[in-house]
Order: structure tokens, then sequence, then C-alpha cells
């Protein structure tokens, strides 16, 4: 069999989900989820390093704050945090001001004024390096890493990679709007997930 013109997307090869942490004015935490992600090599003046892509759409809250602060924190979404996740990325700040009412435990990052996310496994601290529109209503933002805080459980987990990963959980999301974990299982649909 040949392949077939496909629709526009990424559905075979989907994106891990994060929520962006940024604290606000009054020092409430602030979180959106996001899934247009991905990572590249940094090498700054011959120090290696890791960079955090992302491409933030109409303009929204999270984005004020990023581009106010410069930095935020990206929280790995995982199954058990899949409802708060689905709750902050189909419920707007600029519509709905008590959008943190509902908020997980709160940990300050360890080297940048983020906050993090504790019942993630993984949260990265990121600093924008750059930010570029594409095209309207589209920014990407380049970012280096500047710190991965990581659940020791997993850190030093003695569990082989494939393994390691299925433990942590986390979940995916692609074109078909709908979520999916890594071992197969149907998370539901975008706004479904609320608890
Ligand atoms: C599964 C999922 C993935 C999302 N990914 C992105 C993304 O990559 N970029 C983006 O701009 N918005 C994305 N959104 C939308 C934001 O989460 C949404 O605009 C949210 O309201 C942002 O929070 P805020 O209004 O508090 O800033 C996504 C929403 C969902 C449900």
């Amino acid at each position: 069999m040949g392949k077939i013109k496909g629709k526009l997307g990424n559905d075979f090869c989907p994106q891990a989900l994060f929520l962006y942490g940024n604290y606000q004015e009054d020092g409430t935490p602030h979180f959106g989820l996001f899934c247009w992600a991905t990572y590249c090599h940094i090498r700054d003046g011959g120090e290696e390093g890791l960079g955090f892509v992302t491409c933030i759409g109409e303009e929204k809250l999270t984005k004020d704050l990023i581009r106010q602060q410069g930095v935020f924190s990206a929280n790995l979404v995982t199954e058990p945090l899949l409802p708060l996740a689905d709750y902050y990325g189909t419920v707007s700040s600029r519509e709905n001001p008590h959008k943190m009412e509902r908020l997980p435990s709160v940990e300050p990052g360890q080297v940048l004024r983020v906050p993090t996310i504790a019942e993630s496994p993984v949260s990265f601290e990121l600093k924008v390096l750059e930010e570029r529109n594409i095209a309207t209503g589209s920014d990407l933002f380049l970012c280096r890493v500047c710190n991965v805080m990581v659940d020791e459980k997993f850190a030093n987990s003695p569990l082989p990679f494939h393994q390691s990963l299925l433990k942590a959980a986390p979940v995916v999301a692609a074109g078909a709007a709908r979520y999916a974990s890594l071992d197969g299982k149907d998370m539901g649909a975008w706004g479904e997930a609320k608890a």
C-alpha cells in the first residue's frame, strides 16, 4: 500500500503536554496548557545547552506574563494531572478572571522566579532568549532551559528508559483534539477531562 495525501497535522507524531507557569503581579501562580513545543541544542560560547521552543497563538494571559517576565516554567502533564491541565487549557483567563481559584501544589523554581507544579514529575525552568512573530497570532519563543527539576523516583530510577517513561505517564495530544496515554489509552476529548 502506498501513501495518500493526508490532512495537515501531527496525529502520528504527537507532542507531550506542558503547563506553563508564571507568577501574576499579586504573587498568585498562573498556569496555561500548551502542546506546541519542542527542544533544540544551544551552544553558547562553547558551552553546551538545551533549548526549548514554543509557539503561542492568540493573545492570552500566559503570553502577557511570559513577555513581561522573560521566564516561565514548563511542567509535564501526566495522567493524574490531566483533569486540572484540561481545565487550564480550556478556560481562558481573559474571560474567567477567577480561573486560578483552582491550584495544584506549587513549589518555587530552584533557579528562576517561576512557580512549578509539585505533582508534575518534570519541570523545566525557562528563560526567553528571543521572541519571533511568524504570522498573525502566532509567536515563537526560543528559550534556554536553565534548570530541570525531576521527581527523585524517576531521576534515580534503576528502570530502563522505556519503563521509566511509562511510569511517569505523560499525556500526549495531537490534531484529533483528544488526549492519549503512552500505553495506548484514550484519555478523552479536549474539554472533556474537566474535573
Ligand atoms: C490540549 C491543548 C493544547 C494547547 N496548546 C496550545 C499551544 O501550544 N499554544 C497556544 O497558544 N495555546 C494552546 N492551547 C490553548 C491554551 O491553553 C488556552 O488559550 C488557555 O486559555 C491559556 O490560558 P490563559 O488564558 O490563562 O493564558 C492549548 C489548549 C489545549 C486544550
